[in-house]
């Protein structure tokens, strides 16, 4: 305890030296985060026509944060029960780690039936990772190598590392085509040394809306088995991408079916607008119920003192809609409608370019799926267009689609093109 008594009859030098004394000199200030440091110099802008294309949340046709109504009214449902505040168990809201696991792995997928999954609740997609990134610190018997994709959610390196684990990268994205580096990937993947953990974005990559094709996943499958690794799906966005949910899980349960124990990490934050609640699941699918039930074990040794036990929530919400059969249907049609607007904000943007006089092949823009596309835009290029036109995006030339509306599309398109002229 902090004794001011004693400090005044102590002489005024040393007091002086006693209020100014410093815990965290060796503390440098470190880099803004790349997207939100974008956000930052968007809203310093002060030109009517500004875009804020970097960060990755929906946005209706007005440009406006949009809620569902199928939560609204699950969150009506819910206030009328009038239910109490007692904290959830470690691992979350029972019904909800089962309905999550359900939309992921299909209803009647045979890991649920012979309980060999463990699902816990998790701080939506990001606390999901970190969660699993520990389990694999502390139990992985392999190598501690996690193999990304190249690029990667940005916040994939850090979460990885932040729990002991070393960042390795495959061939995912090749410049050349805007498009999936198919063939680059097969051989960096057939030389990942056995028991190594590979990453893999069920849908929607972040960031480069780049996904492997169906016949792709299979080839994908069959080098992961034989190089024997171990599968991390993140699934940020199923739903989001093509506006179906059991398309959009195609992967993981081709994998699942393939004989892969897979780890899988689930976020509610974009197909149901519940970006703050932070509604996630973490999975391990594992040999059997016996297996499942030590894993479970150490799970919540893990989370305990983290953060003890999930909030209640976003995971009541979620619950909800995918256990009430109104709100599921509206849910699944206004996913749907999220997918669609983006689609066609993409074929909007590709006719604006073209109608602006663009000769560049764009079919990329089309091409790509989810909430981002990786233009294919250089530096300069998106320096230009911040400065000349306040159009604001990651300098990588990612652009979140959902930014966009049939408003001010054209005023993108005009933009995009006078900087690649
Ligand atoms: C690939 C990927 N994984 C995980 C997440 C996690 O998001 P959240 O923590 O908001 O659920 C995101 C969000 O942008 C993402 O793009």
């Amino acid at each position: 305890m902090f004794e001011y008594k004693w400090l005044f009859k102590t002489s005024p030098i040393t007091a002086l030296y006693m209020v100014k004394i410093s815990w965290w000199g060796g503390v440098q200030m470190g880099p803004p985060d790349p997207i939100l440091g974008v956000t930052e110099a968007f809203k310093r802008d002060t030109n009517p026509k500004k875009m804020n294309l970097g960060v990755g949340a929906y946005r209706d046709d007005k440009g406006k944060p949009f809620v569902l109504s199928c939560v609204r009214k699950a969150e009506a449902l819910i206030a009328a029960k009038q239910l109490d505040k007692e904290y959830l168990p470690i691992g979350g809201l029972g019904d909800f780690t089962k309905a999550c696991a359900q939309l992921a792995l299909g209803a009647n997928n045979e890991v649920l039936s012979s309980g060999r999954n463990i699902t816990v609740q998790t701080i939506s997609g990001t606390g999901s990772l970190r969660i699993g990134a520990n389990f694999l610190s502390r139990f992985h018997g392999g190598s501690r190598d996690v193999y990304l994709p190249k690029p990667s959610w940005g916040n994939h390196t850090p979460i990885f590392r932040d729990a002991g684990m070393q960042l390795k990268a495959y061939r995912y994205y090749d410049p050349s085509t805007c498009g999936f580096d198919f063939r680059g990937a097969l051989e960096d993947i057939s030389k990942i040394p056995e028991q190594s953990v590979i990453l893999l974005h069920a849908c929607a990559h972040n960031p480069t809306g780049v996904d492997p094709k169906q016949e792709q996943w299979k080839e994908i499958s069959d080098i992961v088995k034989k190089r024997n690794l171990l599968v991390f799906f993140d699934m940020a966005y199923q739903g989001f991408a093509s506006g179906d949910i059991d398309r959009d899980a195609w992967a993981v349960r081709y994998f699942i079916e393939q004989g892969h124990n897979i780890l899988l990490s689930q976020s509610f934050a974009k197909n149901m607008g519940l970006y703050g609640e932070r509604v996630g699941g973490f999975t391990v699918v594992c040999k059997d119920i016996e297996e499942s039930k030590r894993v479970e074990s150490q799970l919540k040794i893990l989370i305990r003192p983290i953060y003890s036990n999930p909030p209640m929530n976003g995971a009541r919400i979620a619950t909800t809609i995918l256990n009430t059969p109104e709100l599921r249907l509206l849910w699944l049609e206004e996913v749907h409608g999220m997918a669609n607007r983006i689609i066609k904000m993409r074929e909007q943007l590709v006719a604006g370019l073209k109608k602006s006089g663009s000769s560049h092949n764009w079919q990329h823009v089309i091409d790509q799926i989810g909430m981002f596309c990786f233009t294919g835009l250089k530096p300069e290029q998106v320096e230009r267009l911040t400065k000349e036109f306040s159009v604001y995006m990651t300098k990588d030339g990612r652009i979140s689609m959902a930014g966009i509306s049939s408003g001010n599309v054209g005023y993108l398109a005009e933009g995009i093109h006078a900087v690649t002229k």
